[in-house]
């Protein structure tokens, strides 16, 4: 595969919670990565701050630790981690107090992009925003990114959009979805909008139901504080789940803009109808091969918050009226997978009587592992012995089909970070985005809350509760296999 790699403006970018888990485990990983493909310009420069007090050396050492433990040991290149390491350099800052502001704004060189990664929770947004203000590092070549979780409802949601709005413009905040990041999410633009061949059938009277299934192995041990708090409706369906229904679901944008594909994503929130309790299935794990229970993981033994959630939603819309988008996560099911399927209609006359091998055609937009896009199709089994169908798929596997170095697809991190320098938000939520978001979780989270009910309990290594499964055989139907 020949890879294009167009090298972005020079930049000066800010890490603020630099010590912290995303900055060691993700940004900075990335940023090396980008680095070695030589994405980075000569005057590119990396500044972390946080509170811990590090002079320059001792935060590069820190940063070598992390990319010895996060980066692949064959992309560990000595003269690149040279070359990473020389530009970065540390600032403490005290986000809430005024110690370290004045260093960081001398470091800020006029002419470059400044990014300001705020890799914080979201209590400390304000805080940033107004102190960047107050020491003139708003400038016009300046970008504010902010992290999951935006809010933890429509109310705080808001909140943080008018405290942002306080000091930044929209088009300055670069709200990150990581899903938004990944390889085949976008390649789910360019499969629809770049070929004939789907968008004609894309719409209720073709498919028949949608599958979005985000399964994970991992259990919440570690973060059961957050998670207990947020749950797999806040964790994952409101931003993750719901970015990838709109790609599916939405109008054809004017142009790959920003606003034009943002307007068309907010446009599919909208659209989607509240959902019935009856359609919504809530589980959590038990203990079992070697691993404690949920309320074991996050200490708290009448916990009723879901750690799988499976849903049936509908978006009235022209194009998808009756067509049911059905969706799934959960955590410590039986494999990693992420994928989308589009299962469409039968024909409607079956020229060679009922055949078990004619079965309904299937897209499969594969996220995660072995990205790729599979279309299976009915042929006729080879051979003599008449007209028997099978069913075969049309299977490409980037990894195959695009040669070598396809595999090493940029993390969703990588993608984004450059697109911040490049000042493309187009894979970036918009404020109105989350709060619609917001708008359609937070009824269902209420109804939830206020009844009495748990979890349907599921075995690790599972497909997720029994009850899920109903969800979906009561409609005659039934979810694909969650394997890896
Ligand atoms: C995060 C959630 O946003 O996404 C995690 O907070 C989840 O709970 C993760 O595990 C999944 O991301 P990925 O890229 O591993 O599928």
């Amino acid at each position: 595969m020949v890879s294009r790699v167009i090298p972005v403006e020079p930049f000066d970018l800010v890490i603020f919670g630099a010590t912290g888990d995303l900055s060691t485990r993700k940004i900075l990983p990335g940023l090396y990565r980008r680095d070695l493909a030589g994405q980075l310009p000569e005057e590119a420069r990396i500044v972390g701050a946080a509170r811990s007090p590090f002079d320059d050396e001792g935060w590069r050492a820190e940063i070598r630790k992390a990319l010895e433990e996060h980066v692949p040991e064959g992309k560990l290149d000595p003269q690149a981690m040279e070359r990473f390491l020389a530009r970065n350099s540390y600032v403490a800052v005290d986000a809430r107090g005024e110690d370290g502001w004045a260093a960081l704004a001398a470091k800020m060189r006029p002419g470059a992009v400044q990014a300001y990664y705020f890799s914080v929770g979201p209590s400390l947004f304000g805080d940033l925003a107004e102190r960047l203000n107050l020491h003139g590092m708003n400038t016009d070549n300046c970008r504010i990114v902010v992290e999951k979780p935006f809010g933890h409802d429509l109310t705080s949601a808001r909140d943080l959009n008018a405290t942002l709005a306080c000091h930044f413009d929209e088009h300055q905040i670069y709200r990150i979805d990581h899903y938004l990041g990944k390889e085949t999410v976008q390649n789910l633009m360019a499969v629809r909008f770049g070929n004939m061949l789907f968008e004609p059938l894309w719409n209720a009277q073709y498919v028949d139901h949608i599958q979005i299934t985000v399964a994970e192995t991992v259990g919440v041990a570690g973060r059961g504080g957050y998670y207990d708090k947020s749950g797999a409706m806040r964790d994952m369906v409101q931003n993750h789940m719901m970015q990838l229904l709109c790609l599916i679901a939405m109008e054809p944008p004017y142009a790959f803009d920003p606003d034009a594909v943002r307007d068309e994503k907010l446009k599919v929130i909208r659209a989607l109808d509240p959902v019935r309790l009856s359609d919504i299935v809530r589980g959590q794990y038990e203990a079992g091969n070697g691993h404690a229970s949920y309320l074991a993981d996050v200490e708290n033994p009448h916990s009723r918050t879901e750690c799988f959630i499976a849903i049936k939603a509908h978006v009235s819309s022209w194009r998808w009226k009756g067509t049911p988008f059905y969706l799934r996560t959960g955590k410590r099911l039986r494999a990693r997978t992420s994928e989308i399927a589009i299962i469409f209609k039968d024909p409607p006359h079956s020229l060679f009587g009922e055949q078990e091998g004619q079965k309904s055609n299937v897209l499969v937009i594969r996220l995660q592992p072995n990205e790729g896009i599979k279309l299976k199709v009915t042929i006729k089994e080879p051979g003599p012995g008449g007209m028997r169908l099978i069913e075969v798929p049309l299977d490409m596997s980037f990894a195959e089909a695009l040669g070598p170095g396809a595999e090493d697809i940029p993390d969703a991190y990588e993608r984004l970070i450059m697109d911040v320098i490049r000042g493309n938000q187009t894979l970036f939520m918009r404020g109105d985005e989350v709060e619609a978001a917001w708008a359609w979780t937070d009824p269902i989270i209420a109804a939830w809350e206020a009844r009495e009910d748990r979890p349907h309990p599921y075995d690790p290594g599972s497909s997720g509760p029994e009850d899920a499964l109903m969800l979906m055989h009561r409609d005659g139907r039934r979810w694909r296999e969650v394997k890896p």
